[in-house]
């Protein structure tokens, strides 16, 4: 590859001619990309971190020489999550663990009853620090000589990205410790938040500059911190909290409570709702209280952290496995909160579903700001359940309302209730269009439901020559889950559609073809380098595996499970294909075969049928045979611990993500499933778990660390 150190040396920047160094510039640019990938999301770098320094500070050094070259797109102007500049991975004097979770106050008195145990002392002996969990990033902060050295996010717990410089644009974390005698070498640890006034105003910001707004607070400061440019870390305002601390050459008190008062007197900030308990009832109550107040503090929460104040009961008390035996987290449930409804609109589905949303004044509720919620279909809105049952007590909903949204764990956001006693006099019934809003404007029906019954989901009757189905249709396929190209999100779709360039998948295939006419590269927020990035992750994904592949096609009924169960039970395209085609003209011994797979029903087949029975849509799927190679389906290997296991994975994981820790969990022969029963035979829960874990408690479900998972698997 061009990146590797070569015998002869590169010439000096400033003797490169102007076309020399556009040429070079091109070639850094690309090779900065791939390393930035493959470091950052392979985590699999390819050059050493001295080798990229090095290309990175040539290709600064053109750029510096040759500003006109400096394009929106370029590896030095990129911003938010994800990171351009690569940052220094700085190894934690000492680790930085994690914390067990309690959700009841059984919970809570369990964890005090194990601590007396263990000290062999009575509750009212034991003072804890009991401090909220503030829904940040965590970080530490090494000071030697008093002064600021480096500041490193958590990472893996071992290893974390080196941000020294966007920190120090922070006006909480002091560059030099205040006081004297402070102890050589002193890692302060806390959390890095944004409040959620700064962050609701840089939303507004990003939307408005036609970036993608963040999901929630944690989100934007995590965007905040790792992109390389100190200027914008100083334009977003965070804060710090200091609550724990790393290596420390001397200790300079001998409490939690003790070190949070030093933190002070050394210059930082600390969370002023600290405060010392002496009985669970107290902490208890402090959770109670803490709860209340929840709502009208300004930064996120997610629960509040107990720890005994004693460091050298700490001490004794150690760690099991990654977390302390002195400390833990009380989360808080399901959060709600109250806000406006403003408007309810309507969005069309891939499948030419009508859905309503809700557009709310925007509200946090646990842990995110919300803006948008389903209102399901007609009859919710009206306030009547699936089997016709009153919901809310009958309540509807209507434009001006006062609702009461809930939001638990990872759930969407949903309307628990209507405030009829905020009902303005002006609020509007919502009455459910007629007419579908995609511009053929075609009638809306209600589905049918399995028993013949008219169902509450209602769906445009446009079916393919509807643009809203096909555009949805393409925003599925290049997604993560199905083709998984990168660079064609949900804009570029539609920009690609409108301008007529990508009707149907197939398209996309010929667009670098297309290219002398389309000429990409000269429409606005495109450069060279990414029009060649788009034509190569487009490339790179012309092999494709065959549940993936199935999946895209965007076949009503067949999610990704169906379509790996379909993958898995055919083995190759052309064997799947040839048994679809037979199921559409309602061939028996194919439709019984079918049916025979595991996980496959009538409503699957039926839903097949109907696609491949409309030439349509099998001239889009023949199309697109003829650009890509489809893999055969992997065989699940039998033999392993896990295969036919249902295993369910929750809270953050470090090693994988949560689609790779599935994908695995499948290839092995596993079920991943979403929720938690009494069916599931593990919950594998990283930091963060919540409802999930309870419910395997609950359940008496094996609860798994991501190692313990991995050791399991053998991996
Ligand atoms: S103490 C050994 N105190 O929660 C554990 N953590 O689940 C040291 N957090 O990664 C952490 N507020 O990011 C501690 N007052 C607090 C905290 C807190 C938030 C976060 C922190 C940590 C996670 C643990």
């Amino acid at each position: 590859m061009a990146t590797k150190p070569k015998s002869k040396p590169l010439p000096d920047v400033a003797k490169l001619t102007k076309a020399q160094a556009k040429v070079e510039w091109k070639r850094l640019a690309l090779a900065l990309e791939g390393h930035d990938r493959r470091y950052y999301q392979e985590d699999a770098p390819t050059v050493t971190d001295a080798e990229y320094d090095a290309l990175r500070r040539r290709f600064n050094a053109i750029e510096a020489r040759f500003p006109e070259f400096v394009t929106a797109d370029s590896p030095s102007q990129k911003v938010g999550a994800a990171p351009s500049g690569r940052f220094k991975k700085v190894r934690h004097a000492v680790p930085m663990l994690s914390l067990d979770n309690a959700f009841a106050e059984q919970d809570v008195r369990d964890f005090v009853g194990r601590i007396e145990r263990f000290l062999k002392l009575s509750d009212d002996k034991i003072a804890f620090s009991a401090e909220p969990k503030i829904d940040g990033l965590s970080m530490s902060l090494r000071y030697e000589g008093g002064e600021l050295t480096t500041a490193a996010t958590r990472g893996d717990g071992t290893e974390g990205e080196d941000v020294t410089a966007n920190i120090r644009t922070l006006e909480d974390v002091p560059h030099r410790l205040k006081g004297r005698n402070v102890p050589e070498v002193c890692e302060v640890r806390g959390e890095v938040y944004m409040t959620k006034k700064a962050f609701l105003a840089l939303n507004k910001k990003q939307v408005e500059a036609g970036e993608a707004p963040f999901a929630n607070p944690r989100n934007s400061a995590a965007g905040s911190l790792r992109q390389k440019d100190p200027g914008i870390t100083a334009s977003r305002p965070l804060g710090f909290f200091a609550y724990a601390w790393g290596e420390m050459s001397a200790m300079p008190e001998d409490t939690q409570s003790g070190m949070i008062h030093w933190f002070e007197r050394c210059g930082f900030r600390t969370n002023p709702l600290t405060k010392l308990c002496h009985a669970v009832e107290e902490l208890l109550a402090f959770h109670r209280l803490i709860e209340e107040q929840r709502a009208e503090l300004d930064y996120d929460i997610d629960g509040v952290v107990y720890k005994v104040d004693r460091l050298d009961w700490q001490e004794r008390l150690g760690f099991v496995s990654r977390t302390p035996r002195w400390a833990i987290a009380h989360k808080f449930p399901a959060e709600q909160a109250m806000t406006v409804l403003r408007d309810i609109v309507i969005q069309v589905g891939r499948t030419g579903s009508l859905t309503p949303v809700g557009k709310l004044d925007p509200v946090g509720v646990g842990g995110v700001i919300v803006q948008n919620v389903t209102l399901h279909n007609e009859d919710y809105i009206k306030g009547i359940g699936g089997d016709g049952e009153p919901l809310r007590e009958g309540r509807d909903i209507r434009i001006g309302d006062t609702v009461i949204i809930q939001r638990a764990g990872d759930v969407i956001p949903q309307v628990v209730d209507v405030v009829i006693d905020k009902r303005p006099n002006h609020a509007k019934e919502f009455h459910f269009p007629k007419k579908c809003p995609c511009p053929l404007h075609t009638d809306v029906v209600r589905e049918e439901t399995a028993a013949g019954e008219e169902g509450a989901r209602a769906r445009c009757t446009g079916e393919f020559a509807c643009p809203f189905q096909k555009i949805e249709h393409l925003k599925l396929f290049a997604s993560r889950r199905a083709f998984d190209i990168d660079g064609l999100g949900e804009k570029q779709i539609e920009f690609f559609f409108e301008q007529g360039w990508v009707k149907e998948p197939a398209d996309i295939f010929t667009l670098a073809a297309r290219n002398d006419k389309i000429k990409l590269g000269e429409h606005e927020g495109y450069g060279e380098t990414s029009v060649r990035n788009l034509f190569n992750a487009i490339e790179e994904r012309r092999r494709i595996s065959l549940e993936r592949f199935i999946y895209a096609l965007g076949i009503r009924q067949v999610g990704e499970t169906t379509a790996l169960a379909l993958a898995r039970g055919y083995g190759s395209w052309a064997a799947f294909h040839d048994a679809c085609l037979k199921v559409a003209k309602a061939d028996e011994e194919a439709m019984a075969e079918m049916d025979a797979l595991d996980q496959i029903g009538d409503t699957v087949i039926q839903s097949i049928a109907a696609y491949f029975g409309e030439s349509h849509n099998r001239g889009i799927v023949e199309r697109l045979t003829r650009e890509v190679i489809i893999l055969d389906a992997e065989k699940p290997k039998s033999n392993s611990a896990v295969a036919g296991k249902t295993v369910v994975f929750t809270g953050s994981l470090e090693k994988m993500t949560r689609d790779e820790a599935k994908a695995t969990a499948e290839r092995l022969g596993a079920k991943a499933a979403g929720s938690v029963s009494k069916k599931t035979d593990y919950v594998v829960a990283g930091p963060g778990a919540g409802s999930k874990l309870a419910e395997a408690q609950k359940h008496g479900v094996t609860v798994l660390t991501e190692d313990e998972w991995l050791k399991l698997i053998g991996e």
